[in-house]
């Protein structure tokens, strides 16, 4: 099986090559990596974020292990060649529209979590976020007001095809779980997010068997750090799945643990830390490779049919930090290469 692996900027290299140690150790030589540019690395290296080799290995491949991308280098190059534009260019590109963001308190971690230990404990939620749509992919620009002044635009909307195939995901995800599903809009103010919840509660009922609830994204920030156990699955567009996955993060323990997986009808998909390519510790050994070797499992689990080896990867991560490894991220001093030995060692 063919791996993409596009470690990109910052931290990316670092985090995905001890990915790799735990894939091949967990899968043989089942899989075959190949090596793409992208992000503010490959603009350096031949002009553009995304450069065509990148994409077409992309296509051409079982699933695709992504670092981070950014980079302040890049911050005042034209938007269109910007290190983001190759993470977003990737999920329209190949309609990698279904984003899945666990966020669970590994009991050994309650310590590092923003919340209190008993609140913290009992987080167990999955973020299903739509990544094709929203505000991201509206149109957008500069213009000037009729009184001389610069104005920026971007333009939100969603229609019904895409709000009804990511509401599926969501209920589906609930199906296999827990059995409920929290949707997260803005209905008090937007239009778009009015459609949302009408197409939510229209698709709801082909699924009587899960509990569906609607919140307002202000109300669902404030609730996911006063109770996070509330919730199941919470499903929601763009912009807003942007920023609860950051804090449910944080309500988690650190950044540095949650993985992602964003798939397509295919079911190929792309798998990759939440956290970005954070320049201010790159190349220094400090960052924590737990997310990336988290979401290796789970391409194995989505994309590749290794759920045994997910499964392995998964407890192996939990019997690391049992047996007290810890980057700085999570109070400790153990290196990006340590972390990823304290995997292997309890592999
Ligand atoms: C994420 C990131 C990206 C996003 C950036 C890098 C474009 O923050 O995956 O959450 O906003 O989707
Ligand atoms: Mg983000």
């Amino acid at each position: 099986m063919l791996i993409a692996l596009l470690p990109g900027d910052g931290i990316g290299p670092e985090v995905t090559e001890q990915a790799v140690r735990v894939l091949d150790a967990v899968t043989g030589d089942a899989l075959s990596f190949e090596r793409g540019l992208v992000g503010g690395a490959a603009y350096k290296a031949v002009g553009h974020p995304l450069p065509p080799e990148t994409l077409d290995l992309a296509r051409r491949a079982d699933a695709i292990l992504f670092g981070a991308v950014g980079d302040p280098d890049c911050d005042a190059l034209e938007r269109h060649l910007r290190p983001e534009q190759a993470i977003l260019g990737l999920r329209k590109e190949l309609g990698l529209f279904a984003n899945l963001r666990p966020a669970r308190l590994f009991p050994e971690l309650a310590d590092a979590s923003a919340l209190r230990p008993e609140v913290a404990a009992r987080i167990d939620l999955v973020i299903v976020r739509e990544t094709n749509g929203d505000v991201y992919f509206g149109e957008k620009g500069m213009r000037t007001t009729a009184d001389g002044l610069r104005e920026g635009y971007d333009i939100m909307s969603y229609n019904e095809a895409e709000v009804a195939r990511i509401a599926r995901v969501g209920f589906e995800t609930a199906r296999a779980r827990r059995g409920r599903l929290c949707s997260v809009d803005k209905a008090n103010v937007l239009e778009t997010s009015q459609l949302w919840r009408d197409v939510v509660i229209e698709v709801s009922r082909n699924y009587p068997d899960v509990t569906l609830n609607h919140m307002y994204v202000d109300n669902a920030a404030m609730q996911l750090v006063r109770d996070p156990g509330q919730f199941d699955v919470i499903v929601t567009g763009n912009l807003f799945g942007d920023i609860l996955s950051d804090q449910a993060s944080m309500c988690a323990g650190s950044i540095g643990m949650l993985p992602s997986a964003t798939l397509n009808s295919r079911s190929q998909g792309l798998y990759e830390p939440i956290h970005g390519s954070a320049p201010d510790i790159a190349g220094q050994g400090k960052a924590n490779p737990l997310a990336t070797i988290l979401s290796a499992a789970m391409m194995l689990r989505y994309s590749l049919g290794k759920a045994a080896e997910a499964d392995r990867i998964e407890a192996a991560v939990a019997a690391a930090l049992a047996a007290g490894a810890r980057s700085p991220d999570l109070g400790g001093r153990m290196s990006t290469a340590e972390m990823g030995d304290a995997v292997l060692a309890a592999l």
